[in-house]
């Protein structure tokens, strides 16, 4: 299958390295991660394992954040369908970066996006940005210091600035950076400027110039790769961004977990049967057909999706490989291993829903 990563599809195995060269991003080296390790006191295993891979202008932010200035997190969700482990596992390190940096985070929902993109009513959109909302604010940010923006809500503070981002970007851009053709809809042709606008609003709304970090999976690149140079233009600083690898589908280690197929993704509403269903049923294995084979020749964890998805909920570096060297030996089975992933899973998920069934999402939405 050919490969394809840009915001609205991605497609195959990506190859990281490649897609570091083709899209001008720099890989995250041993010298940023001990600069990170410097401030924050630890370092996050989704940067040790290379979740977080890559990214443009973070050590200008280091510098910066060395010389006492300050900076903000910015990211966003689009709200069209339901939130899954991807997206858990994404937002849980901004959490990590918004507490060992203590700095804002702007948290944008795309619903223009995604009513625009997407074959959904602007009702059913609506409905997906409040549920979506809930799960955002229940990852633990912290209430004082995040800002939700929701585009149609905000759009009276975000409309002035967005024209002036679609001023100076040209519809033949667009059409290179996305596959558009001319039958896109006028509104997504213009939607980049959208999400170019928490760049910088920021500071704008609170007449700052503080610098601004993006943690995104890598697929959102584009808009920013667009929009950067334009963000300066105006007056602005460049935005700094850390890139994230997909977490793969339970069906494979090809593309990116998305919600709209059962089989694919573990939703965070999912009950602790269903994710054990779930995994028991689609998680791919890596092992060998029979468990006499298993013993003699050992798994590959390269392929094995729990074996993949542990990276993401098992901290313990010391725990992860011991699981790898065992099932790579064959002294693990397969199922052996999607039971420690299972039990995982179910105690984050289990805590989220509680988390959320008492979260108070107004606190998090930006009042003018
Ligand atoms: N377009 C993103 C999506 O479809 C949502 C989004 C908006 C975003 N602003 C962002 C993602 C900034 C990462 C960073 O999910």
């Amino acid at each position: 299958m050919k490969t394809k990563v840009n915001p609205y599809e991605v497609q195959g195995e990506v190859d990281y390295d490649r897609l570091i060269k083709e899209f001008g991003i720099k890989k995250i080296d041993k010298k940023l991660l001990d600069r990170i390790e410097k401030i924050t006191g630890e370092i996050h295993p989704y940067l040790k394992r290379e979740i977080f891979f890559a990214h443009r202008d973070l050590e200008k932010l280091l510098d910066a954040h060395d010389q006492g200035k300050k900076f903000f997190l910015y990211t966003g969700c689009g709200p069209s369908g339901p939130i899954h482990l991807g997206h858990y596992s994404v937002w849980s390190f901004i959490k990590w970066l918004q507490d060992k940096f203590d700095v804002e985070l702007w948290f944008q929902f795309t619903d223009d996006e995604k009513f625009l993109y997407k074959n959904k009513t602007y009702e059913e959109i609506q409905e997906w940005t409040n549920q979506n909302m809930l799960d955002v604010a229940a990852i633990g940010f912290n209430p004082n210091k995040t800002h939700f923006l929701i585009d149609t809500k905000h759009a009276g503070i975000m409309y002035p600035e967005a024209i002036k981002v679609a001023k100076k970007i040209t519809f033949s851009t667009i059409k290179a950076s996305f596959g558009f053709t001319d039958s896109n809809n006028i509104g997504s042709i213009f939607y980049t400027a959208m999400q170019t606008v928490p760049c910088f609003l920021p500071n704008v709304l609170n007449n700052k110039d503080e610098y601004c970090l993006i943690p995104l999976a890598v697929d959102q690149d584009p808009h920013f790769r667009i929009s950067r140079d334009v963000i300066q233009k105006l007056g602005h600083k460049k935005p700094a961004i850390i890139h994230a690898k997909f977490m793969c589908p339970l069906t494979g280690i090809e593309g990116k977990q998305g919600s709209s197929t059962d089989a694919k993704a573990i939703l965070m509403t999912d009950t602790p049967q269903q994710v054990k269903k779930k995994i028991n049923k689609y998680a791919f294995s890596g092992g060998q057909d029979t468990v006499e084979e298993h013993r003699k020749k050992g798994g590959n964890v390269d392929v094995d999706v729990a074996c993949q998805w542990l990276k993401y909920f098992e901290h313990d570096d010391k725990k992860l490989a011991a699981i790898y060297k065992d099932y790579s030996k064959g002294k693990l089975l397969s199922g052996e291993v999607k039971t420690i992933l299972i039990e995982k899973i179910n105690k984050i998920l289990s805590e989220h829903q509680k988390t959320k069934n008492k979260i108070d999402v107004d606190k998090f939405i930006y009042k003018e």
